[in-house]
């Protein structure tokens, strides 16, 4: 009885520290969104940027658009932004960021018109599937901060992933396929320079 009490005072007391670490991390982000997003009203997405380069080569070449890359890896986030700056960009940012709480956070009134995820982590066991960002729950999350017409790029080098998202999406219901759509922007990603193929889908938010 008394080693059961223990028990649950530990895991109560380690319950309590994660919300505590959670909530700090959320209230951090939402004070960077709001010091570099602050009076913007649209942004450019690219969630799982890694390094960064193939966002800084997008902001390179669309210097009127406002360019967010996030990635849940500190040291890929500093490396992204150290390029970014030695490039001499102001119109794009990168945040470690994990995607749902990013879509939490971000501040009310902007609208997200461009989305890329380029080569997600594909989670291939069966009981690691529940990980996949490209999932109905998410899908829907995302398309209610995205702005009418607003498209999504994704792409993968993972054939049971692409068949996974195109069926999320076609569930998902808030996004309609473009089946001859160009893709916009070609630059090769660090994991698409590895990959011996991979399939694209673009999809595009529908009109409510
Ligand atoms: C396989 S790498 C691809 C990196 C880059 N897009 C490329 O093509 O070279 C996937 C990246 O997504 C990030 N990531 C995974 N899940 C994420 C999430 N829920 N939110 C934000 N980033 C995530 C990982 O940290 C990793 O850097």
């Amino acid at each position: 009885m008394a080693t059961d009490r223990k028990l649950l005072g530990e895991a109560t007391t380690s319950l309590k520290e994660h919300q505590q670490r959670v909530a700090q991390r959320k209230s951090l982000l939402n004070a960077k969104l709001k010091s570099c997003l602050s009076g913007k009203s649209r942004i450019v997405l690219e969630i799982g940027c890694g390094h960064g380069h193939w966002l800084t080569d997008f902001a390179a070449a669309n210097k009127e658009v406002l360019c967010v890359g996030i990635d849940l890896i500190g040291n890929r986030i500093e490396r992204a932004n150290r390029k970014a700056s030695r490039v001499g960009l102001d119109n794009v940012h990168f945040l470690k960021a994990e995607a749902n709480e990013f879509l939490d956070q971000l501040p009310v009134g902007l609208g997200i018109e461009l989305v890329f995820i380029l080569f997600p982590d594909p989670w291939p066991k069966k009981r690691h599937w529940k990980n996949r960002i490209m999932n109905t729950g998410f899908l829907d999350k995302l398309s209610d901060r995205c702005l009418e017409g607003t498209r999504l790029h994704f792409r993968t080098d993972h054939r049971d992933y692409f068949d996974w998202a195109a069926n999320a999406v076609a569930f998902a219901g808030k996004w309609n396929l473009l089946s001859d759509a160009p893709w916009l922007f070609e630059r090769e990603t660090v994991f698409q320079s590895k990959a011996d193929s991979y399939q694209s889908l673009i999809v595009e938010k529908r009109k409510i």
